[in-house]
């Protein structure tokens, strides 16, 4: 199946998703300053996908400044990961993944140079690869929920342009499709950036999936006229309650499935759970700039002047969600003990 970003030795390779789905655009590089700066700009996107581009960008960070001496190494390592983690507030998964290089770093700080470089490369190829598996078992376990002839409605993109495998939420349709189960799917547009008309539509074509795609406006009457048997979303960060942030917009889905009685599934890998945080009133949610609403895609809409608040994402609250589909399986209310039961589980 199609990858949005491989390793190639010694460079990163990954489709530039602003593009999509007009151009397929691949950039390849060995600059960790470009890799945070498509991170910004959603060339690179999705939770999962962020924080592996992350982590290959610091080891590339460290391969930069390989020849300086210890501290002024240690400093510009440490440079490099501050960098990164600037570029996006929300997605849990940017900061676990730097985490995790910065302490291969302060681990073996003490270790040949080289040595310490193959170890933080070994590192992010664990992440790559742990992804890959992650997404196949979110898959399996998210089967399950889907029955055969199913209609899933999904918002933004959880598919396999946001993360190493095949996705969170698309996951659980792409394994439900290929065990030989009907399912078709509504997107929802996603306003402003259209992840969902530009990406998901996109990749699920390209995968044999029926889709329809529909305005963010229209999902409420597609549930009072047809039919829709599920939700499933993905997220970018999940606190100890299950609380869940995601893209703009989800929040409204949750609530329109809550009226009609459709369960609502969140997709996502344990990377995305943030275990430092209670609620999700605590999650720092982006902003981002006014001229990606003033404006659809370089042609002016709005008046000049206006007034405009955009924020990335909101939070859906725990008791609109039905399950938290993840690699362990599926997490089921009450959240705060199911999370903290699962966290013992793997870290007895
Ligand atoms: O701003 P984006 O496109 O990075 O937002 C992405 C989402 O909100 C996804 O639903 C989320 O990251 C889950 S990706 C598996």
């Amino acid at each position: 199946m199609y990858r949005a970003f491989e390793w190639k030795k010694n460079f990163a390779s990954y489709i530039d998703q602003t593009r999509l789905p007009l151009e397929e655009i691949l950039i390849e590089t060995k600059d960790y300053r470009v890799i945070a700066e498509d991170i910004k700009r959603l060339a690179l996107r999705g939770a999962p996908l962020i924080g592996i581009s992350a982590a290959f960008a610091v080891y590339l960070g460290a391969v930069e400044y390989k020849e300086l001496p210890d501290t002024e190494f240690e400093n510009r390592f440490f440079d490099v990961c501050n960098h990164l983690a600037a570029t996006r507030p929300t997605a849990q998964n940017l900061f676990w993944a730097i985490d995790k290089m910065r302490n291969v770093f302060v681990q073996n700080k003490d270790e040949k140079r080289s040595h310490i470089l193959s170890l933080m490369e070994e590192e992010a190829k664990n992440i790559l690869a742990d992804d890959i598996k992650t997404c196949a078992m979110i898959g399996e376990f998210g089967n399950e929920i889907v029955p055969d002839d199913a209609v899933i409605i999904t918002h933004c993109n959880a598919g396999l342009l946001a993360v190493g495998g095949i996705g969170t939420a698309l996951s659980v349709i792409y394994t439900a499709h290929n065990s030989g189960k009907k399912v078709s799917v509504y997107s929802d547009e996603t306003r402003p950036l259209l992840q969902g008309a530009r990406l998901t539509t996109w990749e699920l074509m390209k995968n044999g999936i029926d889709v329809t795609l529909i305005p963010d406006n229209t999902a409420a009457f597609v549930m009072q006229k047809k039919r829709i048997d599920l939700a499933v979303v993905g997220a970018d960060r999940i606190t100890l309650n299950g609380d869940a942030a995601n893209k703009i917009g989800t929040y409204n889905l949750a609530i329109i499935c809550g009226r009609h009685n459709i369960p609502f599934y969140v997709a996502a890998p344990l990377s995305t759970f943030d275990f430092s945080l209670n609620s999700g009133d605590e999650i720092p949610i982006e902003e981002r700039a006014a001229d990606e609403v003033t404006d659809f895609f370089g042609k002016r809409t709005a008046p000049y002047g206006v007034k405009v608040y955009s924020p990335a994402f909101d939070v859906t609250p725990n008791e609109l969600i039905t399950g938290i589909i993840t690699e362990y399986g599926i997490l089921r209310k009450p959240f705060d003990i199911s999370i903290r039961d699962l966290l013992k589980q793997i870290n007895p």
